[in-house]
């Protein structure tokens, strides 16, 4: 069983300290241009445990585009809302692609191999549309509850400027519907997905949302959102495919459930112990923050935290 030092803040400090020469290395997201303006020497890393402590150092209480991140609530709100029938029409499968990339979805008939990828994100929200009629705010009211705090939401410019470089993923969502894989009219759920991937949240905020996975699927209020099963299911996802094409990296890294996101965060978790989230803007060739993978391979080292 993994253990937290009893001074977490001086652990954090170590951290940071150790793996400060990768800050600033890699590339900004320019893909979606909003995003190319972000400082790449921005360097945030909190903890938010289960018996409720919240620590960070560096530039934790910033608040950035968590981009993919906004995946594992998502998937998190359509399992509970709806249970298993979404893997009808999504899989469980590592992609070993680009998480943007429309060839395997052509090879195997429209169906995303897995919720992280941009066309499995996309098959989530139809779905979590149909349920709720309105995903990103079913999405940000789960965040603002775990946080206690509704000061954050989605960042308008962020938002515009996916929808007006978000060709790509609306070629995925044709291509989907195509394939009878969409229930809802593609533009409304592109807009929820955009809007969801552009919400600005701190490494703090982030840490503290996500605890519902390393407390098996409670909520803050201690209501359930997940069964047991249904979460240890989605850290298990995190897993095998957090990090898209270097997913396999990442495991043998840091070996923890982990999550990124193109704005450069990273949130991992440590069933029945705590949350992390870091966040540093340059980013690796598959879009993983290299300092953020840096930072949580060292924590996991000096917490003998992976869960191998
Ligand atoms: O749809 C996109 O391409 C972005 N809104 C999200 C991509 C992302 O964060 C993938 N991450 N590594």
């Amino acid at each position: 069983m993994p253990r937290l030092p009893e001074d977490l803040p001086e652990l954090l400090e170590r951290v940071r300290a150790e793996t400060a020469g990768s800050v600033g290395t890699g590339k900004v997201a320019d893909y979606i241009p909003a995003l190319a303006s972000v400082p790449a020497d921005r360097f945030g890393l909190a903890v938010a445990t289960v018996d409720g402590q919240l620590h960070g150092v560096g530039d934790w209480r910033e608040r950035f585009s968590i981009q993919s991140i906004s995946k594992v609530f998502g998937l998190a709100l359509t399992l509970g809302l709806d249970g298993d029938r979404l893997w009808q029409r999504v899989g469980r499968e590592p992609s070993g692609d680009p998480f943007n990339s429309l060839v395997q979805l052509e090879l195997e008939h429209g169906i995303p191999r897995n919720p992280f990828i941009n066309a499995g994100a996309l098959v989530v929200t139809d779905r979590l549309l149909s349920v709720t009629g309105d995903p990103v705010g079913a999405v940000l009211a789960l965040l603002r509850g775990e946080v206690g705090d509704d000061g954050f939401g989605v960042d308008p410019l962020v938002a515009e400027s996916e929808a007006a470089h978000g060709d790509l993923n609306a070629a995925l969502g044709y291509f989907m519907s195509a394939h009878g894989n969409m229930d809802n009219p593609i533009r409304i759920v592109l807009d929820h997905y955009f809007r969801q991937c552009a919400i600005a949240m701190s490494c703090g905020e982030l840490a503290q949302a996500a605890l519902f996975l390393a407390r098996h699927g409670t909520l803050r209020d201690e209501r359930r959102l997940l069964s047991e099963v249904q979460a240890k299911r989605i850290n298990a996802i995190m897993l095998t495919c957090g990090a898209y094409d270097a997913a396999g990296e990442f495991a043998y890294r840091v070996g923890l459930p982990g999550k990124s996101g193109v704005g450069g965060g990273i949130l991992a978790v440590v069933p029945r112990l705590c949350t992390v989230c870091v966040w540093s803007p340059g980013l690796d060739d598959q879009g993983n923050s290299i300092a953020g993978v840096a930072a949580l391979e060292r924590f996991a080292q000096l917490t003998g935290s992976s869960v191998f």
